[in-house]
Parts: C-alpha cells; sequence; structure tokens
C-alpha cells in the first residue's frame, strides 16, 4: 500500500498535530506500507514526519495560495482570481509529482489540499477528504468543495457533529467518523515539566500557587479573550496563575489575534504578572504536565479538540468548552469539567472550583487519564484507518451516493 497525504501546513495546528499521531500510529501497525507526505510549507512537520520513517517533499504554496481563505477579511475578487492563477501552476506541478509516485490513496488533511487533491489526482485513485472543521462556517470553501465533490471516494472526519454538518453541506458524500488519538506514551502523566514561568519571562510562582493554561493556536474562536476575561473575574486573593500557550501560526490573513492584541488585552484587564505568554510551544506534553488545570474555552462548537484528549492523558484536569465535537468526548464532572462557550462568568466559577479542590483535580486526572487509555489509543485509530484503506484500494473512483454515519465507537461508554 503507498499513501499519499497532503497537508497545507508545515506548523503544527489541531489537524497537523492529528495527522502526525495517524501517521505514527499507522507506522506502527502498517511497517511495510509507505507512507508518503508533500506539505505546502516547511515547518516542524517536515521533521517530526521524517523521524517517523515517512517520505516527506516540502512543496511551498505560492504566497497568493497560502494567504487566500475563509477565515480572512481580505478575500476579495483580486486575491482570489490571483490565487486561482498561481494555484493551477502549483497543480500542474503537483499532477507531475503525483504521476511519479503512484499512490494506491491519496488522503488529504486540509480545506486546500482537499481542491487541489481533487484536482491533481491521478485516474482511478480514491481520494479521502480528512475534514477537521465545520464546513458550514467557510461559505467559499464550501462552494469549492461542491464542485469537486465527485472525486471524493470518502471524507472522514473527526466527530459526528462535524459529519452533520457535512452531510448538510455536501448531501449525499460518504463521510466516516473517526476519533482523533494520541500517543499514550508522550502524553502521560510521567515525564518532564516545562518551566513555564521561565518561558514565559515571569518570576517563579509562590509555591501552592494553581497554574492554569490555554493551549491553542491564536484562531480568533479559541477563545483567548473570555479565558482572560474569567482571570480577570478571580478575586484578588487566590494563588492561581494564568497562561497562554501557543502562538499565530497561521498564514490567511486575518484569522488569528497576534501576541501584542493579546497582551494589550491582558494589560486592559489588570493582568500584567498574573499571566505568562509562553509562545509557540513544541512539547506540549511537557507544558501539560506543568499545568495544574487546562482550559480549552472556544467560542465556537470545537469540531473535535486535541488538547482535551492531550490534556486527559496528560493527568492534567481539563476544564472544556461544551459544544460541538468536543462535548462529544469528555463527559462533565466525570473526566472534566464544561462551561458554555464564550461565558467567562462560568469558566471563572469553575476554575475557583477546581482550583480551591485537589480532590476533585485528582479524580477527574485519574478519570481524564482512563478515558484516554480506553478509547483515544492509535491502535484503535490505525485499526480503523487501516480497515478503511483496505476497502477502498483498487475500488472506483465515483463513490456511491450514501452518508455513512456510523460512530467509531461510543465515546459516553
Ligand atoms: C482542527 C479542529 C480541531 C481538531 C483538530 C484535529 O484543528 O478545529 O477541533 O481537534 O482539527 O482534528
Amino acid at each position: 500500500m503507498r499513501i499519499v497525504y497532503l497537508n497545507p501546513c508545515g506548523t503544527l495546528g489541531g489537524a497537523e498535530t492529528s495527522l502526525r499521531e495517524l501517521l505514527g500510529s499507522l507506522r506502527v501497525a502498517e511497517p511495510a506500507w509507505e507512507l508518503w507526505l508533500v506539505l505546502g510549507e516547511d515547518g516542524p512537520l517536515a521533521s517530526i514526519a521524517r523521524d517517523l520513517g515517512v517520505e516527506v517533499l516540502v512543496r511551498p504554496f505560492p504566497t497568493s495560495v497560502a494567504q487566500v481563505g475563509d477565515a480572512g477579511r481580505l478575500t476579495t475578487v483580486w486575491s482570489l482570481t490571483k490565487a486561482a492563477i498561481s494555484a493551477a501552476s502549483y497543480a500542474r506541478d503537483l499532477t507531475r509529482l503525483l504521476r511519479q509516485i503512484q499512490p494506491d490513496i491519496v488522503h488529504t488533511n486540509g480545506f486546500k489540499m482537499h481542491l487541489l487533491g481533487a484536482w491533481t489526482l491521478p485516474r482511478r485513485t480514491p481520494l479521502i477528504w480528512h475534514i477537521h472543521d465545520y464546513v458550514s462556517r467557510r461559505p467559499l470553501m464550501s462552494r469549492l468543495l461542491r464542485l469537486f465533490r465527485k472525486a471524493c471516494t470518502v471524507a472522514i472526519v473527526n466527530s459526528n457533529s462535524v459529519a452533520q454538518d457535512l452531510a448538510h453541506v455536501l448531501p449525499g458524500l460518504r463521510i466516516l467518523p473517526i476519533y482523533n488519538a494520541i500517543d499514550l506514551h508522550r502524553f502521560s502523566p510521567t515525564g518532564e515539566q516545562m518551566d513555564l514561568d521561565a518561558k514565559a519571562g515571569l518570576a517563579p510562582a509562590a509555591a501552592g500557587t494553581v497554574r492554569v493554561g490555554l493551549i491553542a493556536t491564536f484562531a480568533r474562536w479559541k477563545g483567548h479573550k473570555v479565558f482572560l476575561e474569567a482571570l480577570a473575574r478571580l478575586p484578588s486573593g487566590v494563588s492561581i496563575r494564568g497562561y497562554i500557550i501557543g502562538g499565530p501560526i497561521y498564514q490567511t490573513e486575518g484569522s488569528q489575534w497576534s501576541a501584542r492584541d493579546l497582551y494589550q488585552e491582558a494589560e486592559r484587564l489588570g493582568l500584567a504578572g498574573k499571566v505568562g505568554f509562553t509562545g509557540f510551544l513544541n512539547d506540549t506534553a511537557a507544558a501539560l504536565r506543568a499545568l495544574d488545570i487546562v482550559v480549552h474555552a472556544s467560542t465556537q462548537p470545537e469540531p473535535f479538540g486535541m488538547v482535551i484528549i492531550e490534556a486527559m492523558a496528560c493527568g492534567t484536569a481539563v476544564i472544556a468548552s461544551q459544544a460541538g465535537g468536543a462535548s462529544e468526548i469528555f463527559s462533565d464532572g466525570e473526566n472534566a469539567l464544561g462551561h458554555p462557550p464564550g461565558d467567562s462568568a462560568v469558566l471563572a466559577q469553575q476554575i475557583l472550583r477546581l482550583a480551591g479542590d485537589p480532590t476533585l483535580r485528582h479524580r477527574l486526572r485519574e478519570a481524564g487519564r482512563a478515558t484516554a487509555e480506553r478509547l483515544y489509543h492509535g491502535k484503535r485509530l490505525s485499526d480503523e484507518l487501516a480497515a478503511l484503506y483496505r476497502k477502498i484500494s483498487g475500488t472506483p473512483v465515483e463513490a456511491p451516493p450514501e452518508v455513512v454515519m456510523q460512530s467509531s465507537f461510543d465515546a459516553s461508554k
């Protein structure tokens, strides 16, 4: 089996973290398979995938292609035209490359690659669109995916919530929910703990301080401002220090906060010295182990939420925004606490409750790790993927118009 993965970004956002785990688990389960990865941007994912034994080719997107997108404010007819012209020449090169590699399956991971994959697919090759986000939120991409949908054999989605959304936008497309997984050795309660204060340039926190962090890209809907507002609502005497871990990693214009936006917001809220900004960290596991509480604060429904399962696996107590796919992966009060998206008052209450109750933290930590071990391990992921790859390789490109809405497992059990 020779599989080519196409991924737009080289930096580790959620979809790339998911891909990293996918490649890692498949490498272990199927050592004889040839895995190729074509990246539209250089970055840490290239060497991470090489270390896993994947053949990596970096083919940078032309700037106009990299910058165009729904998320940005600046999608004008002119920017679209420029992007389309550059994309055509990029597609010619990609067509040649795929002809040389002769894959049995092309698996795309990211909207721009879903389109380019469909455009450049060698004849009679099955195409998998791995969709990590709500397509209905992307009017431009929805239209473009509709145009190219015939090329897609099956769409993998990361939750039932995303499956429903996709079925609505592209009725008749075959859709298969497969939950993400993580490496339970890397994400484990034992191991190095990062010095977050040093990373953030803060003096060491006093002993007994409860560390609460939000780990996310700087995409605007990840709820950084809600988290900062919640911190500002905490009574002044409590020993809690906040951390914002991550950075602006996307090239699409207008889609994310800059570090400066967030520093200014922290200052406006009187949080100077009470919250640290570490920047983007590659070793998420060591950062998670250094935190007592991880906050997930997305203001819109989260399609899945890798950080929730990563934190569970590291034995860090989680407070998560309860909507979308994220609410499929935890159960409020059992293995995490929930709060309504965008509600900084309830979030502050949950932080306060958990910070003041070490027994509850301990219970959530244990239950979280147990959940990760039961449901989010690589073997489950590689079994589901390998079965799908075997099933579709050699099958005709045009799939029957049928929606397969089956959950890979029941996360509530
Ligand atoms: C995207 C989604 C996120 C998910 C990740 C991996 O980044 O926004 O919710 O966890 O993909 O599937």
